[in-house]
């Protein structure tokens, strides 16, 4: 399978969000990555249940909803209902995993897990088959523009043998500080889906350099 680009609109301007979206479905950009930060969780606030809900009748790409957010399993109805796809919590901000990736699965949404620089991959085994996607942050989770962690290159290599040993189908999308220099060599260590944020929405030509991220 070739790789999926998911631009994360963190980095767009929210003033223009809807001119954005329209710019993303004419793009090569296979999902629409959207980040949810609750200022608790992580040491930023972005936007939410409302925002969300406002740009998905626009979106005619895959609607991939990170929260990063204290006790998630509170608001998945809500993103559910606000036209998420897929929606991914973090390993380190729900104490009950399982139970709600099962509430997430029920909804009919694919379920994620995401985890932070500092949690190894092993934390994963247990819950591994019931996942569509694994999100590897490659930057501490909270701002858009970071600079991506070289470690993360043996973590996918890691979760990639796990995922085969547990007979998972689990997708491994890497998650901060993508960019066109280094999106050849994450997507040969062996990403399925890469996230980039400023490295589209700061570039010249946004349509342009997710071609290029969608063809490295
Ligand atoms: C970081 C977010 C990322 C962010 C990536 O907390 O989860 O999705 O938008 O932004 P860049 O690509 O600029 O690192
Ligand atoms: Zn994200």
């Amino acid at each position: 399978m070739k790789h999926l680009v998911a631009p994360s609109i963190l980095s767009a301007n929210f003033a223009w969000l809807g001119r954005d979206i329209e710019m993303l479905n004419e793009s090569e950009a296979d999902w629409v990555h959207v980040d949810v930060m609750d200022g608790r969780f992580v040491p930023n606030i972005s936007f939410g249940i409302s925002v969300l809900k406002d740009i998905a009748p626009l979106s005619t790409k895959f609607l991939d909803v990170h929260l990063m957010i204290v006790e998630p399993e509170k608001y998945i109805q809500d993103f559910y209902q606000a036209g998420a796809q897929q929606l991914t919590i973090h390993i380190e901000a729900c104490l009950h995993l399982h139970s709600a990736i099962q509430q997430i699965k029920a909804t009919g949404m694919k379920a994620g897990v995401a985890i932070n620089p500092h949690t190894p991959v092993s934390a994963l085994e247990e819950i591994l088959p019931e996942l569509d996607v694994v999100c590897l942050m490659s930057v501490n989770p909270g701002f858009g523009g970071q600079k991506f962690i070289q470690a993360t290159l043996q973590k996918i290599g890691k979760l990639k043998k796990l995922i085969a040993e547990t007979g998972s189908h689990a997708l491994i999308e890497i998650d901060g500080g993508v960019d066109a220099n280094n999106a050849a060599i994450i997507v040969g260590a062996g990403a399925d889906v890469i996230v980039a944020g400023s490295a589209v929405f700061k570039a010249p030509n946004p349509k342009a350099m997710i071609s290029q991220l969608k063809n490295v």
